[in-house]
């Protein structure tokens, strides 16, 4: 490392002997990598955020790549390598790619800690001794299925003449988690099970929940109102849309999000529309304190703990602006 620091900051041994002593060079800054599934998204772009404030307080440099598909993460990994980076943070396109990912990090002698989703082995158990930090699923499922179950009762409605759409992605365990709990809580509320239909989704992005949404709609052309719920805002804003055009609007539909990240547009329109609200979690601060605890790691030999869940906040039209504020997430 040293070497490489002396000759990039121009401070190597001279043959002057009158030119004064040079200060030592500062040490090398420690590199980090942070990979994210779906750049695009603001969820993402906000833990990027978070990450760049840890590493603008504890003086290490942050490598981002959008790794949307394997071998985007497996060309990461070596690009992190070449540049010297010790480790990284990762929120995987592939939850199966955790055996191989953890396989590629060893190799190249870099720490791993997982943001997000779940590594999972092929036998589909979780890959419990890699740090993982995310939000607590099945919690903020059902309080997404409460508030919405409250929404409907508040309003009035007569739930026989209403079904829940449920926009599904069954094979990543925290979206099931989120939907079984948003499920659970309205059954438990004392929703019809029978009404509660679920509308999986091919890809985990607007166009795949509005097209979920509009076959299901095509099948349940008898329900007056539709309650919605997914694993994050892109899933319900999609099935919202596709609403829109079957003439269903806000007073015919409650759509509840989560992450609170991706509503913003959204919740700022002057009209509300059939996006309710959305369970906040904290993006920058999932950022920030993954890649703080892979500093440490890798600074300080400070394992982190292998699992940390970060609680969601609900926010709807009235307050979004002053929590979000708050959370540092508008100015
Ligand atoms: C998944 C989703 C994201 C976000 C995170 C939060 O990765 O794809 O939109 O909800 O979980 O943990």
């Amino acid at each position: 490392m040293l070497p490489f620091a002396l000759a990039l900051t121009g401070c190597g041994p001279k043959s002057d002997s009158a030119a004064p002593v040079a200060a030592p060079a500062a040490p090398a800054k420690i590199k980090l990598g942070f990979l994210v599934k779906q750049p695009e998204e603001p969820w993402f772009q906000f833990e990027w955020k978070g990450a760049e404030k840890a590493a603008a307080e504890h003086g290490f440099e942050l490598l981002k790549y959008g790794t949307p598909d394997g071998e985007k993460v497996m060309a990461a990994i070596d690009n992190l390598a070449v540049a010297g980076a010790q480790g990284f943070v990762i929120c995987t396109p592939d939850v199966r790619l955790g055996p191989q990912i953890m396989a590629r990090a060893k190799q190249k002698n870099m720490k791993v800690v997982t943001v997000d989703d779940m590594f999972v082995l092929p036998d589909g158990k979780f890959m419990t001794d890699v740090p993982y930090l995310g939000m607590s699923a099945s919690q903020i499922g059902e309080s997404v299925g409460q508030a919405l179950f409250a929404e409907a009762k508040q309003r009035g409605w007569n739930l026989e003449e209403t079904g829940v759409c449920l926009i599904t992605f069954e094979e990543l365990d925290t979206a099931r988690e989120r939907t079984e709990g948003a499920r659970r809580a309205l059954e438990a509320a004392g929703f019809p099970a029978a009404r509660i239909f679920k509308a999986p989704q091919k890809t985990t992005d607007i166009p795949g929940s509005f097209d979920a949404a509009t076959s299901l709609l095509t099948r349940q052309g008898g329900v007056k109102r539709w309650l919605i719920a997914g694993m994050n805002d892109n899933a319900v804003l999609g099935a919202v849309r596709a609403m829109e055009g079957r003439g269903f609007g806000a007073d015919s539909v409650i759509g509840i999000g989560i992450n609170g990240t991706d509503c913003i547009d959204e919740l700022r329109k002057p009209k509300p529309t059939g996006f309710h609200g959305s369970m906040l979690v904290s993006a920058p601060f999932e950022g920030y304190e993954t890649a703080r605890l892979l500093h440490a790691w890798v600074k300080d030999g400070k394992q982190p703990p292998l699992e940390t869940r970060t609680p969601g906040i609900f926010i709807t039209r009235e307050n979004f602006e002053s929590v979000l504020k708050r959370e540092g997430i508008i100015q």
